[in-house]
């Protein structure tokens, strides 16, 4: 492909992909599957990675991030970013519409819009490309999160259409339930804290530094309010189905409203409907329609007087705090949990309620004893919101967090700026070590269930396992015949747990299939900190084995795709314990995949055993430059995707990077062309 091909199909895809992500993202209606999607932008990218002076600002590729935003730069606000009036209570909502009527003089039109529970957010297009994104801060300054709002893809880079020159478009940028679900359970499992609610998680994802992260978190956004000095229209609603046409994405959930009557059907409709959206939301807008009005009834120091907000109540009930119980994760993180009097709410019974963590405590001011209000938001497990501080008794103590391990009495550490408090004994804490084994066999790790259901428990008070690689020495007649009951507790009911016949040969027949799980999950398996299944996929995929991974310092693990300062400390400190190192050796004498497939690591020669290279710049086409990565591999190389004191060589095509050469002549590293690397292979 010639350069100018190269530059008319970048163009092409850049507007294929913009049609289908408008298909998806505004209309509902995708034409392609994520699939077809998907190999569409992977061109683009590899064909940018070959051309990059072609990669524009509006580029679909931004969307994957890739850029890291060190320090979030402060700016102003053009215009102050309000908040609104709101209201439980619908005589506040008449009371509204009787101030708005007579300032007026006349009946106005409303428009009713859903209140997005997320995180305000103002963009700025120039010329139709998005120049700049914005947050809220404290109304009249906000932090520049450009770069990671450029990864949410229903937040278009390029208008289509007839739109204003220069224009802030306003909105809120929320996290959908799926992906807050989606997002804690990834945390749980790499044992980290979850967030308390898709809010939290949203505002938390739109401030990280990795924008590849922030591209993964699955973040949306709805636009409600345009700004600017010439609107085309005479009305809020015309306004926004016009930025729906330039490619915004507007809810379909918004409806003009005559008279009051309509406004409460439009909030009765939703206080049950909004149960069953994908997305939170805690209440209706209720604006003024007409910008003729909107201008007679103004603002205040705080809001607007043409808009207010009528929130829902969140379902609450106060009830008894009877105790509160301390949870020991598989990672150590102790978690607080909330022992209540059972009651009703939402459905369901409620026994129990996750604390999270000391700070919340601390923040609650607890008293033993208390009654507390207990809430069900979008969320499945309930949270305490408050206390009720006229219902404690004078003498009530205010609850002390544990300074020991409930389980092991090992005193409790806290990292500086982590809220959890972890017990540092993983060695010999009980519920750490079942929490370890529990995870070895969980679905996504090893998949062994039928040792599920209890099965551990028994296992483990029989003194049988330890450690995960212990499940490879269990045999037939160490099983056979083992039972155990254990009585009912406050969460479960009695139970018995017996290994007969058939249960034990499944348990077998499960550990022996486990041995031909690949290589990825076998790492994820391992429990350590900070990896979870993407991050094992990464590093199986870049190391290849064990060993080698056994191998990486610091340095060298910082440097792979994706792998921070934290994830690279705890692979290093986990790996390298020698109770680690003995599981490792045990799982490989029993046969675990501890490196990828063979077929795929075959290497054809040592001749790049141990040296690191950099492969960069235009190779003709994207598959000769795959090609060239692949022989370094097979030949024993590892590759790198920046260059540092460490690379042994470059391969560079034609328009290698100008920083990377510059940083390779600095470091006086060789770059080779391809014919000398392939030399490097043929001597002759
Ligand atoms: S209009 C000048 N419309 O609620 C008025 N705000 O409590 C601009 N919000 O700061 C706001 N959904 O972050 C508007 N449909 C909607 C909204 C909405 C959620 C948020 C917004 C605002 C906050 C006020």
């Amino acid at each position: 492909m010639t350069k100018e091909q190269a530059q008319a199909r970048i163009k092409e895809l850049t507007e294929i992909i913009e049609q289908h992500n408008y298909n998806y993202y505004v209309l509902n209606q995708p034409v392609i599957s994520d699939y077809e999607f998907d190999r569409l932008l992977e061109e683009l990218i590899s064909l940018e990675k070959l051309y990059p002076e072609f990669i524009s600002s509006y580029s679909p590729s931004q969307r994957v991030g890739g850029q890291v935003t060190n320090e979030f730069l402060a700016v102003s606000h053009r215009y102050p970013m309000l908040s609104l009036g709101n209201t439980y209570s619908e005589g506040e909502i008449k009371d509204f519409d009787n101030r708005v009527r007579k300032i007026l003089g006349e009946e106005p039109e409303y428009v009713c819009e859903l209140k997005y529970d997320g995180v305000a957010i103002s963009l700025l297009y120039e010329k139709g490309l998005l120049v700049r994104a914005v947050t809220r801060g404290d109304g009249t300054r906000g932090d520049d999160v450009t770069l990671n709002v450029k990864t949410i893809r229903s937040i278009p880079l390029r208008l289509r259409g007839n739109y204003p020159e220069v224009f802030e478009i306003r909105g809120e940028i929320y996290m959908p339930r799926f992906s807050f679900e989606r997002l804690n359970q990834e945390r749980e499992e790499i044992g980290e804290a979850p967030f308390a609610n898709p809010r939290n998680a949203a505002a938390g994802s739109l401030k990280l530094q990795d924008s590849t992260e922030v591209a993964r978190r699955g973040l949306d956004c709805f636009l409600y309010y345009l700004m600017t000095d010439s609107l085309p229209f005479d009305n809020h609603y015309d306004t926004l189905i016009a930025a729906r046409s330039w490619g915004f994405r507007i809810s379909d959930y918004m409806a003009r409203c005559r008279n009051l009557n309509e406004v409460f059907a439009f909030i009765h409709e939703w206080e049950k409907t909004r149960l069953e959206l994908p997305f939170d939301i805690d209440g209706v807008v209720i604006k003024v329609n007409h910008y003729k009005h909107q201008e007679i009834l103004g603002f205040t120091a705080k809001s607007p007087r043409w808009a207010i907000a009528y929130k829902y109540k969140p379902e609450s009930v106060s009830t008894r705090l009877l105790r509160i119980t301390y949870q020991v994760g598989r990672t150590g993180a102790i978690t607080p949990v909330a022992e209540l009097d059972p009651v009703f709410l939402s459905g369901t019974t409620v026994k129990r309620a996750s604390l999270h963590n000391a700070d919340i405590i601390k923040s609650l001011d607890i008293h033993e004893g208390d009654f507390v209000f207990v809430e069900k938001g979008g969320e499945i497990i309930p949270k305490i919101t408050g206390v009720d501080y006229t219902r404690r008794q004078p003498d009530a103590q205010p609850i002390v967090f544990i300074t020991h391990c409930p389980e092991c009495k090992t005193p409790l550490q806290r990292t500086p700026g982590e809220a959890a408090y972890y017990c540092t004994n993983d060695s010999q804490c009980p519920p750490q070590i079942k929490g370890r084994l529990e995870h070895f066999i969980s679905r996504k790790a090893m998949n062994i269930e039928s040792l599920g259901e209890g099965k551990i428990e028994l296992l483990y008070d029989y003194g049988l396992v330890r450690k995960v690689s212990d499940f490879y020495h269990l045999t037939f007649d160490k099983l056979i015949g083992l039972q155990k009951t254990y009585p009912a507790t406050d969460h479960t009911p009695a139970r018995t747990v017996s290994f007969r016949e058939k249960t034990v040969e499944n348990i077998l027949k499960g550990i022996e299939q486990s041995r031909q799980v690949p290589f990825p999950r076998v790492l994820y398996a391992l429990g350590i900190r900070y990896v979870g299944e993407t991050v094992a996929a990464k590093l199986a995929k870049h190391y290849l084995s064990i060993e080698n991974l056994l191998m990486a310092s610091f340095e060298e693990l910082v440097m792979v795709d994706e792998i921070g300062e934290k994830i690279a400390e705890s692979i290093i400190q986990t790996l390298h314990r020698p109770d680690m190192l003995e599981i490792i050796e045990e799982l490989k004498a029993a046969g675990v995949q501890l490196a990828m497939e063979p077929e795929k690591t075959q290497n054809l020669s040592h001749t790049f055993m141990g040296k690191l290279i950099v492969v960069s710049g235009d190779f003709g086409t994207p598959q000769r430059r795959k090609e060239i990565e692949e022989l370094v591999v097979a030949h024993g190389g590892k590759l790198a995707s920046s260059v540092s004191a460490k690379t042994s060589f470059i391969v560079a095509g034609d328009n290698m990077g100008p920083s990377k050469r510059e940083k390779a002549l600095q470091l006086g590293i060789p770059i080779l062309t391809e014919e000398q690397f392939l030399l490097l292979l043929n001597p002759s």
